[in-house]
């Protein structure tokens, strides 16, 4: 027997048409598997173009509720939701982060009541409220864990008070997602889903959502939290442990560069694996295609679909609108 079955196999004859093609594939994408992210600031009648995600912007709170119409027109069934507060309500307690009218918490409630089907996410981390512009409360130059978990777990409480469906910490503090979870529990909130961002690294893609939320760590970086880029073992230790703490969905990210780890990830757990396609993704091929040395739309097209290749089932991505108008 030779090794090669040529003719007889002829790997191209499944190739031959767009028909033939589309019958083969092996993956595809859908508008359900998209999550949007959104970013909301304060005031009124507003948009503002992210220098460095273009054609992507921070909302008021009420052209928000237009985006959010234009979204669920689109059929794309979830977004997640993160909130740029003003530098005098920052502090390095988090206090903005619990506030029952804050920026987070009235926004989740508007859309809920004019969208009550939408499933709302909303990013649980401190960076945000953070004088010190990180995931967690410092303490001498550290960054406290079981403290900062604390602050998390109410934070959770406070958002699925406000009627969040999904709560999803970002911050990697030990120990979070069993806090949240049993926090929900105890106030009430038994079906409120918590999507975990599991295996995050300390990763240069997130420039762009750091100038979005003017977010940037104000001292050191995120490396005694976030996972360092060389482990794969670890994340797929991270994503059991969430598992077992209570998480629903889990979730890596970044998306491109770490397409083996939604492999492994989903080949450990018995959940629903998301991945977050990062600002900084979404700002190369924006940029490439710019300079005309890209064709935007199937360069994201060939990435969502990498996604789904590598195991993900769900994916958070700034070109979920785009990509949902081409499905
Ligand atoms: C912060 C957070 C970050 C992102 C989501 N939540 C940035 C960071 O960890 O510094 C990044 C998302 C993106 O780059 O698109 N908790």
């Amino acid at each position: 027997m030779s090794h090669s079955q040529f003719p007889y196999s002829r790997p191209r004859r499944l190739r031959i048409s767009e028909n033939v093609r589309s019958m083969v594939a092996e993956h595809s994408l859908s508008v359900n598997d998209f999550i949007a992210p959104l970013f909301v600031m304060e005031g009124s009648k507003e948009k503002v173009e992210i220098p460095s995600m273009p054609n992507y912007y921070r909302f008021t709170q009420d052209t928000l509720l237009k985006e959010v119409e234009e979204i669920q027109k689109l059929g794309i069934p979830s977004v997640l939701l993160f909130a740029k507060v003003p530098n005098e309500k920052k502090d390095n307690e988090g206090t903005e982060a619990l506030n029952p009218k804050g920026l987070m918490q009235e926004t989740v409630r508007a859309i809920k009541k004019e969208f009550p089907d939408l499933v709302v996410m909303t990013d649980v981390a401190m960076d945000p409220y953070s004088s010190y512009g990180h995931d967690g409360i410092v303490k001498e130059g550290q960054i406290l864990n079981d403290e900062s978990a604390e602050l998390l777990a109410k934070m959770a409480v406070s958002h699925a008070e406000a009627g969040a469906d999904f709560v999803a910490p970002s911050d990697m503090m030990d120990g979070r997602i069993l806090l949240m979870r049993e926090a929900l529990e105890e106030m009430g909130y038994v079906n409120t889903g918590i999507m975990a961002y599991s295996a995050k690294y300390a990763s240069s893609y997130y420039g762009p959502f750091r100038d979005a939320l003017d977010s940037k760590p104000g001292f050191g970086d995120k490396k005694t939290y976030q996972m360092d880029p060389s482990n794969v073992t670890e994340a797929v230790k991270e994503a059991v442990s969430d598992e077992q703490e209570g998480a629903d969905i889990i979730m890596v990210k970044p998306g491109l560069p770490y397409l083996d780890v939604v492999r492994a990830v989903k080949e450990s757990v018995h959940l629903p694996v998301a991945v977050y396609n990062v600002s900084g993704e979404y700002a190369m091929i924006k940029a490439a295609a710019e300079k005309g040395w890209l064709n935007e739309k199937e360069a994201m097209m060939e990435a969502l679909i990498a996604f789904k290749r590598a195991g993900a089932d769900l994916i958070a991505t700034y070109f979920a609108k785009d990509a949902a108008r081409l499905l």
